[in-house]
């Protein structure tokens, strides 16, 4: 059994899937003992409170450096045993504290085919640029930003008559069927990863 930490700061959808998979044996050995968040009104803890998993407002801004907040973080993390962390809309750019407390054991979903759109507001530079298939990326996080070992990907055609709104709701759909795929696949040991690439055995 893994103990998964999930790092959110906004709405919570990714963690309300990936707590629908764990109750429907989508994902399996894995049980979630931490939401995490450094915004207090954030629906993911709320998500977190109606299933009763423990959860934590960590506030940066009671910090003195960005190392203190999250020494912080990870010292919560290891009072509970955190096998795999899991960044669920998590709206800060991790350092090397926690990167390397946790080295290919934190994974992140982007919503873009990455390494195409990094960084903020990826479904609007995909519109913007004018390409016709986009997607979401999960992957492990490493120092750069969103350019981690690529577990899984899913393709989300962009239509013609798509606005962010539109593309961002299929692409939310897709992120909710990879990213618990992914936890499960990590969860019962069947990702191995080589350089750059994640082999997936199952
Ligand atoms: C998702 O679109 C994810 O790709 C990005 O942040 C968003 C989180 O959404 N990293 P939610 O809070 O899980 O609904």
């Amino acid at each position: 059994m893994k103990s998964i930490a999930v790092l959110a700061s906004g709405k919570g959808s990714n963690l309300q899937a990936i707590i629908s998979s764990i109750d429907n044996d989508q994902i399996q050995q894995a049980d979630i003992v931490l939401v995490l968040s450094d915004k207090p009104m954030a629906g993911a803890l709320t998500i977190a409170k109606e299933h009763e998993i423990e959860c934590l407002f960590l506030d940066p801004f009671y910090y003195t450096t960005r190392n203190e907040y999250e020494q912080a973080i990870v010292e919560n993390f290891k009072e509970k045993n955190i096998d795999l962390v899991v960044l669920a809309g998590f709206m800060r750019v991790l350092s090397p504290t926690i990167i390397n407390a946790y080295p290919q054991r934190i994974m992140n979903i982007h919503p873009s085919l990455l390494p195409a759109f990094p960084g903020v507001n990826a479904v609007n530079q995909a519109l913007n640029y004018g390409v016709k298939i986009s997607g979401c990326t999960v992957h492990f996080v490493e120092e750069e930003v969103d350019a981690g070992p690529i577990v899984l990907q899913e393709a989300v055609p962009v239509l013609q008559e798509d606005d962010v709104t539109s593309l961002q709701q299929r692409i939310h759909s897709a992120e909710h069927r990879c990213y618990p795929r992914a936890i499960d696949l990590f969860c019962r040991e069947k990702i191995i990863v080589k350089g750059r690439r994640c082999y997936l055995y199952d």
